[in-house]
């Protein structure tokens, strides 16, 4: 059990570390009056972002832009992004740090 406590005390010391390797893409500042500092909405009606799969963020992004996804206002978000910007985007929210995790199968370990 003390292994495990250490383990994920580890995972979390690499995680942050790695968050603070990718810069900080200029649009996303505008995310952060919604989606909240970093990602981390501290309101319902708006998704965390902080730590999702960079890949799902991106295809998320793109859907609103291709009007695939239909929500009046990512869709206006989304609509001037570059596919390079969403990219940029998608990588920099997917490494910080956030509130959501995966249930395991066999437990929760939060
Ligand atoms: C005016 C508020 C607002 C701003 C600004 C905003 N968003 Fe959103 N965003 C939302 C809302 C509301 C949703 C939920 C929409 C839905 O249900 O599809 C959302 C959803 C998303 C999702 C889907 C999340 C998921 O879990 O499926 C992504 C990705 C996203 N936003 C990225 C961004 C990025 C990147 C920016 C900055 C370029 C941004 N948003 C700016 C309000 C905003």
């Amino acid at each position: 059990m003390k292994h495990q406590v250490l383990i994920a005390a580890l995972a979390l010391v690499s995680a942050s570390a790695s968050a603070a390797d990718v810069a900080v893409p200029e649009k996303a500042t505008t995310c952060f009056a919604c989606h909240g500092q970093g990602g981390v909405s501290t309101q319902p009606m708006y998704p965390v972002l902080a730590g999702q799969y960079a890949n799902y963020l991106e295809h998320a992004l793109t859907e609103y832009k291709e009007g695939k996804r239909k929500n009046a206002i990512m869709g206006g978000q989304a609509a001037g992004l570059s596919k390079d910007e969403i990219h940029a985007l998608a990588q920099y929210f997917g490494a910080q740090q956030g509130p959501l995790y995966t249930p395991s199968v066999h437990g929760s370990t939060k």
